[in-house]
């Protein structure tokens, strides 16, 4: 705790270059990405598990809040992807590191770049959707909806912390570590997979994104009667449950290949960002030995249950009987949400005219 502090008023205090600045930022926009990811996987595993609470989670992408959230989300996934790159090149050509000044430069000049086009034409969607007045969740129910998220994280934390408390006796004073073991061989592997698994996620995370922003936009997942992105079927009840089940059920020379896709990206990007998360945690926490534990029980249970639950969604199957259900959740979710407004208008109406 007290090295967090310490980053952060020295990091506000040193005036240092781009590097300290693009240091913050790679750890700022993997850690927000991380976040996300724990989220999106869960709620993404209900379509087949849940799928009327798939609706619902749906429902809470395309709110203005979430919508706000989409566009920072994009922008942390760019800005992290370039300067990834960025670190993996320069350490690979050492000899390039008089020239990295210029490169962090290049990194935030690529991402407006990039930005620019991406949030314009997300932007299409948002206004596509915003002109047909869509009935929505307030912000009090998608704050509610949140709730078990953060009852969930804080299970984690409490279980991880227990653990290393449980685990401390079985610990010989060699193997309580007190400093980062850096030099490693498993230390030099994770070093390497962090650089190669980032460079490999790249063209599969911009891919995601560009078929669920830029081509069909958020909104388009519950659009009824639409063409699901890269694929050749319909979705004819315009339920998120439909849209996923067709992604997943879509055959390009006999290959789920929107499966296969899907079960790359969930390992790479689970192992990549929680073993980022180990690192940044492990920086906040070398003063204690068990705290320092506790992070990496933490980041293993997140990844394994991460991995358990999107792997069980990705091998399971979405029956049709799942499609009817996310139907009637849908109508009962947005039937809910009209009662209010519609019944005081209509009592009101001839109250006015009389
Ligand atoms: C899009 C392609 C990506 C590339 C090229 C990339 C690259 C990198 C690199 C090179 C590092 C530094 C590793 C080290 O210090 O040894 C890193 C750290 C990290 N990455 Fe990624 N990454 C990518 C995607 C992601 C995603 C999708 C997530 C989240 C799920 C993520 C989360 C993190 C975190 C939390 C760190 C630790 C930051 C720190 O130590 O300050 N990255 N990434
Ligand atoms: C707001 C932004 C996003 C939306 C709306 C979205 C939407 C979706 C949808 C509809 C699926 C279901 C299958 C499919 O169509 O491929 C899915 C799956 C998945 N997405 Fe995303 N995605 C977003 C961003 C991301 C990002 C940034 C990452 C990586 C860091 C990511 C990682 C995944 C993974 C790993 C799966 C498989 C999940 C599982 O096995 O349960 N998504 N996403």
């Amino acid at each position: 705790m007290t090295s967090l502090v310490t980053t952060i008023t020295e990091t506000l205090r040193y005036r240092g270059a781009i590097g300290q600045w693009s240091w913050v930022l790679h750890r700022v926009t993997g850690l927000g990405v991380v976040l996300f990811l724990t989220l999106h996987v869960i709620d993404t595993s209900w379509a087949v598990f849940w799928p009327a609470l798939y609706e619902k989670a749906i429902a809470i992408y395309q709110t203005p809040i979430f919508t706000i959230g989409e566009f920072a989300l994009t922008a942390c996934v760019i800005y992290h992807a370039l300067n990834g790159v960025r670190i993996a090149l320069f350490d690979f050509r050492p000899e390039w590191w008089k020239h990295q000044a210029k490169a962090a430069q290049l990194v935030l000049l690529g991402t407006i770049l990039i930005l620019i086009p991406t949030f314009l034409a997300m932007f299409g969607h948002v206004l596509a959707y915003y002109n047909e007045s869509p009935q929505m969740l307030s912000l009090l129910e998608v704050l509610r909806e949140q709730i078990p998220f953060v009852i969930g994280i804080g299970g984690a934390v409490a279980l991880a912390v227990i653990l290393a408390v449980l685990t401390q006796p079985f610990l010989s004073d060699s193997k309580k570590p007190t400093q980062k073991p850096r030099g490693s061989r498993l230390e030099r592997f994770w070093w390497s997979f962090m650089r190669a698994s980032g460079i490999a996620i790249v063209p599969l995370v911009f891919g995601h994104l560009a078929m669920i922003h830029l081509i069909q936009g958020v909104f388009e997942i519950t659009a009824a009667s639409h063409v699901v992105v890269a694929t050749d079927l319909v979705n004819v009840s315009g339920t998120a449950t439909e849209f996923v089940a067709h992604r997943w059920n879509f055959l390009f020379a006999g290959v789920a290949i929107w499966r296969l896709y899907d079960i790359a990206l969930l390992a790479l990007v689970t192992v990549h960002g929680f073993n980022g998360l180990r690192y940044v945690l492990t920086d906040y926490t070398t003063q204690s030995p068990l705290l320092r534990r506790a992070a990496t029980y933490l980041v293993t249970i997140g990844a394994a249950v991460l991995l358990a639950v999107g792997g069980a969604a990705l091998l399971g199957t979405i029956e049709p009987s799942a499609i009817d259900i996310a139907e009637e959740a849908q109508a009962r979710l947005f039937g809910e949400i009209a009662a209010p407004e519609i019944v005081p208008e209509a009592t009101e109406a001839p109250a006015s005219g009389g």
